[in-house]
């Protein structure tokens, strides 16, 4: 027996799972007992298709979702298209279908989440996304278990690989914006249209997600208040360098007497706060809480491996799940934390 999961997309992240299943091959073996099979792959075009088989991949490519819906042999499907469409429609369907979904994508949980989530809920189904916030750092099912028995008052973030990359840069080698972006882009950390990086919407995506993990509280994008790279000058890191601080673009949600507010902006951080020292692609988030007091969680935010990772631990996740027949029960293990009546590990 094979647990077969089917991928939506075959960029950088869906090229990375392969390596990863054969890298830990054993382990996942040994941990589930049975196989990772990727049984079939979407894929926009025909060109695409043999561009991938030409670098040695040997999927059954198809170039239509309802051939993975109509797969009954497949339970887990793994949406790495990103943007809102199509994939909002393929995961629908997905899940309506019945399978399970891990996902990347920022922009679609923080714009759709509660209607997805729902879905999977009605279907009886799991809807995992860690890799969507911070790429590597696991701080979703951190906020989802550790903190179910604290209080967060105040979630400071560095959620963007890209800004984050471009800002040490620019603070510590001096270079341009533009020669900034340009290598981000090269090492594979920025969207493939950077606007969201640069003016702080990817930012605000993860924000919105956070809020819900860290404060139970459901926040449009679009209700985040968001300013991004743009115009910063290289006088401005100068200035801040000068006067003991680091310029760096920060997602910020803190408790106020109405709820909570919450902002993306270039922030000047004073030179020993933990987050000052967060550079290149690392991101990191720093919360302070009741219980535990100040912590900091701090890893890659962004490429290939950090994020596959992430993606292949959901799935496994969704595939222990499917193995003890708890998929229909304690839906909301990995929601939010008001709903976090009973988790399940
Ligand atoms: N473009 C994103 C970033 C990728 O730079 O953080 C990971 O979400």
């Amino acid at each position: 027996m094979a647990i077969k999961i089917a991928i939506l997309g075959f960029g950088t992240v869906g090229t990375g799972l392969p390596f990863l299943l054969s890298e830990n091959k054993e382990k996942l073996a040994a941990l589930l007992g049975e196989e990772i099979v990727i049984s079939k792959v979407l894929m926009r075009s025909e060109e695409t298709i043999e561009a991938a088989r030409k670098e040695g991949f040997s999927y059954d490519f198809v170039l239509s979702v309802d051939d993975i819906l109509a797969d009954s042999e497949i339970s887990i499907v793994v949406e790495l298209m990103g943007r809102l469409e199509p994939a909002k429609t393929y995961i629908s369907q997905a899940l309506a279908a019945g399978k399970s979904v891990v996902t990347a994508n920022k922009d679609l949980l923080a714009v759709h989440g509660s209607e997805l989530r729902e879905l999977a809920k009605k279907h009886q189904v799991a809807l995992y996304y860690e890799a969507a916030v911070a790429g590597g750092i696991p701080i979703l099912r951190t906020l989802a278990n550790s903190y179910s028995s604290d209080k967060i008052s105040h979630l400071l973030g560095i959620v963007n690989g890209t800004s984050n990359f471009m800002m040490t840069k620019m603070s510590e080698e001096g270079w341009a914006y533009e020669k900034a972006l340009q290598k981000a882009q090269e090492l594979g950390y920025a969207e493939s249209d950077p606007t969201n990086d640069v003016d702080g919407i990817d930012a605000s995506y993860k924000l919105a997600i956070l809020s819900e993990f860290a404060f139970g509280m459901t926040l449009a994008p679009t209700e985040i208040a968001c300013s991004g790279l743009r115009s910063i000058r290289s006088t401005d890191v100068e200035i801040a360098r000068q006067l003991g601080y680091v310029l760096k673009l920060t997602g910020e949600i803190r408790e106020v007497q109405s709820g909570i507010f919450a902002e993306v902006s270039p922030t000047f951080l004073p030179k020993k706060h933990p987050l000052a020292a967060v550079n290149d692609v690392m991101n990191a988030v720093f919360i302070e809480s009741v219980g535990i007091g100040s912590s900091m969680f701090y890893g890659p935010g962004a490429g290939q491996k950090p994020t596959a990772t992430s993606v292949l631990a959901d799935i496994v996740r969704v595939a222990k799940r499917i193995q003890n027949g708890t998929l229909g029960k304690n839906f909301n293990e990995y929601s939010r934390p008001t709903q976090l009546a009973n988790p399940a590990d």
